[in-house]
């Protein structure tokens, strides 16, 4: 069996719903929300308060699918205690509940375990965190290193959806522009955005071909913001005005962010033999969600 942590959240739910499809045996947590799990696999975590309800989950499981946590970079610096507790300590102490003998724990990370300095870093790069945020994540990594003998560390860049709200980078940027606002976008910051079905295809295959080990995934193209935006904008002909240009000095960010949020996909694509999506190809299938 599947358990996903953190159905209730976007990739997490992404992926419940591929496994359902497949009907695969899983079930995922959600902490706030169940709307989107079903009654029958929906069971209760909170890691705020570090008591790990197990008894709802009956029969051994294979692969823990680590999709929870605070991830956002600016909260995890202004509340770093409250952060830490749910994203490293009890997430630490929710996996001791599991035999490492038994059960392989697939962790959804992030680029921001790299520091600032290379764009699309490959897995034998050395870690070196400039936010709190990666420094959370990286604890995490390394704990299940040495705890789990079998375990799969993904790595990610910025992931998007195509559904109106979703919250995701090019969506919410869409859900502005329908309302005639503008979207700041800096253009030393940059990026690699991926699709997050391609995502779910990675996470799938790794669990199907039974690997190990760390992984990192980003997207087709590393740019700016600003020209992703643009795109998008061009590609919705949306009036260019709505795009403002800036600079990341200019967002008010807590921490100073990583200049580049990028990933080298290599490893990985070639050892799940997955394909990525064109950009074009999403931003099609993000216009019929919008009617365009
Ligand atoms: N999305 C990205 O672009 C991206 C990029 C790189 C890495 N990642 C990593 O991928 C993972 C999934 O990201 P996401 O964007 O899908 O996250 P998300 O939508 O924010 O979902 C977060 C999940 O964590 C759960 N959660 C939050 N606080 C919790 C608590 N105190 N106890 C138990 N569960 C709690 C949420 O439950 P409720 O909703 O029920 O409260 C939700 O299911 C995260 O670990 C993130 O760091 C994401």
């Amino acid at each position: 069996m599947y358990l996903i942590v953190g159905a209730s959240g976007f990739i997490g739910n992404w992926l419940y719903r591929s496994l359902k499809k497949r009907r695969d045996k899983v079930k995922g947590t959600y902490f706030s929300d169940n709307k989107n799990i079903d009654a029958d696999d929906a069971v209760y975590l909170d890691l705020e308060k570090g008591e790990f309800g197990r008894n709802a989950i009956a029969g051994p499981v294979k692969y823990v699918v680590l999709c929870h946590g605070i991830s956002s970079v600016d909260r995890c610096k202004l509340e770093s205690d409250k952060t830490r507790k749910v994203n490293v300590k009890n997430t630490v102490n929710y996996l001791r509940t599991f035999d490492p003998k038994e059960m392989v724990p697939l962790m959804l990370s992030t680029s921001m375990v790299y520091n600032d300095k290379d764009s699309a870093p490959v897995e034998d790069d050395n870690p070196d965190p400039i936010v709190e945020y990666g420094r959370q994540k990286l604890e995490v990594e390394r704990f299940i290193e040495e705890s789990f003998p079998r375990h799969i560390i993904l790595r990610l860049t910025k992931v998007f959806g195509i559904q109106k709200n979703d919250g995701t980078i090019f969506t919410s940027w869409l859900d502005r522009f329908e309302k005639r606002e503008t979207v700041l976008a800096a253009d030393d910051l940059f990026i690699s955005p991926v699709y997050v079905n391609d995502v779910i295809a990675v996470l799938l295959a790794l669990m199907d071909k039974e690997l190990s080990g760390k992984y990192n995934l980003g997207g087709r193209r590393i740019e700016s913001i600003h020209w992703f935006c643009k795109r998008v904008a061009a590609r919705f002909s949306v009036p260019e005005n709505l795009v403002w240009r800036v600079v990341a000095k200019d967002l008010g960010f807590v921490e100073t962010r990583p200049k580049y949020n990028s990933l080298c996909s290599e490893k990985v694509l070639a050892a799940t033999e997955a394909k990525l999506t064109d950009y074009e190809k999403s931003f099609d299938l993000m216009a019929k969600n919008y009617g365009k």
